[in-house]
């Protein structure tokens, strides 16, 4: 054991070796448009290393067969293969206990999920859930939802002219008839990275259970579910650098315990006759029908990839990124940046007055450079900023400073193109 902790110490002060990083990427190594990928699109969906790409043929070419019912041998892979990765997934959270571990199609999905069964067994008329200003659709929709069907009533903790939300301002909105409180780690359109630690001590201090959004912390941060003091916390596959249509739901076993089912289906269930079902133990219990097992192995296979890199080198490496990218892009004439955050991650929102934000993308990926443009699926922030959208680059930590140069040569060609 003590060998083991004294590699990774070791391995942790290597310095970063980004292009053997992006060896593992092959979609990095592409032309686009004549000019060599500039991927900055990572908050929208992240590229895949070779681990995932051959953890998905091998299920397709090898091990095919359905989970937990099967006593053949491909079956019997395909199960064991499956339940690895809820063990990997258990490991890259610091979980207590696999059982913890709930599959579902994403974020979204994970999120909908605690909503429609602890919130509908546990909210009434009256009840609070306590949100950010800075929420991605993902965990504002939902919300409004059970609030429909509880008569319970959404509150939003403001945020300032920087992109935080300030302590005074999380505890201002909270009350003993605060039933939950759920929030993003990081800001998918800001990237300001939130304390959810604190918010989370506070909110408990108020009597609510904590949902933390984790979609884009889990690409970019180490995550111990233990030291964040949350109750339930979800991030998806494909941002991560796994497949699409998985992801994961972590939540405290005896809350996922007490929980209703979500949907009905196949393995879900203990028994059923038309008089009476009962339901399976958890996780199961909320893995309705066949799943994504692939996704599933997939998955399993990315964070086995980012525990072998190690989350903390690559945090630290995209923290250089942030600060390099911030002063590059903030000293170009025209260019704003909106979300100026003390904490923040290598996300730049930018707005070019009198210039689309369509526009700039269209005229980036001429060069070969792909960034996303639109509200990101975040209109209450972009209506708090007074913008109906912006240009948004989101690196992660196979990007590197010469792409952030390349990124700021291409806002000049608009600059050229547009004349602002
Ligand atoms: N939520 C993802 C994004 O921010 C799709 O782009």
């Amino acid at each position: 054991m003590a060998e083991v902790v004294s590699i990774a110490a070791a391995a942790a002060s290597l310095p970063w070796d980004v292009d053997a990083v992006r060896a593992d990427f092959p979609a990095l190594a592409q032309l686009v448009n004549g000019h060599p990928l500039v991927y900055l699109d990572n908050a929208a969906t992240a590229q895949k290393p070779r681990a995932v790409l051959a953890a998905l043929e091998n299920y397709y070419q090898r091990d095919c067969g359905n989970i937990h019912r099967s006593v053949h041998q491909l079956g019997e892979r395909a199960t064991e293969a499956y339940e690895r990765a809820r063990r990997n997934a258990q490991a890259f959270l610091g979980a207590a206990e696999p059982r913890e571990i709930v599959f579902t199609r994403g974020t979204t999905e994970a999120i909908n999920l605690v909503a429609a069964t602890y919130g509908a067994a546990n909210l009434h008329a009256g009840d609070e859930i306590l949100l950010t200003g800075m929420e991605h659709h993902s965990n504002i929709v939902p919300w409004q939802l059970l609030a429909e069907r509880t008569g319970a009533r959404v509150k939003v903790a403001g945020v300032n002219d920087r992109g935080e939300v300030e302590m005074a301002e999380f505890e201002r909105q909270l009350s003993p008839r605060t039933k939950i409180a759920a929030f993003g780690h990081i800001s998918n359109a800001l990237g300001t990275v939130n304390p959810v630690a604190e918010w989370t001590a506070r909110a408990h201090a108020a009597g609510a259970v904590v949902l933390v959004d984790g979609a884009q912390s889990a690409p970019h941060l180490p995550i111990q579910v233990g030291a964040l003091g949350c109750d339930f916390f979800a991030f998806s596959g494909h941002k991560v650098f796994g497949p699409t249509g998985i992801g994961v739901l972590w939540g405290r076993a005896a809350l996922l315990e007490a929980m209703p089912p979500y949907q009905g289906g196949g393995d879900m269930i203990a028994s059923v006759s038309f008089e009476r079902t009962t339901y399976n133990r958890i996780p199961y219990k909320f893995e309705a029908g066949t799943p994504h097992i692939a996704g599933a192995i997939g998955l399993g296979a990315a964070l086995e990839y980012l525990q072998s890199l190690g989350m903390a080198r690559a945090a630290a490496y995209e923290q250089e990124l942030a600060r390099y990218g911030a002063e590059r892009l903030a000293a170009l004439p025209g260019v704003r940046l909106i979300g100026q955050a003390r904490e923040r991650t290598a996300v730049f929102s930018l707005v070019i007055e009198g210039v689309h934000p369509h526009d700039v993308a269209t005229v980036l990926d001429t060069e070969g450079i792909a960034v996303r443009a639109g509200h990101h699926c975040a209109q209450p922030i972009m209506d708090r900023f007074g913008v109906p959208a912006t240009t948004r680059a989101s690196l992660a930590f196979y990007n590197t400073r010469t792409e952030i140069d390349r990124l700021a040569e291409g806002l000049e060609k608009v600059r050229r193109v547009f004349q602002f």
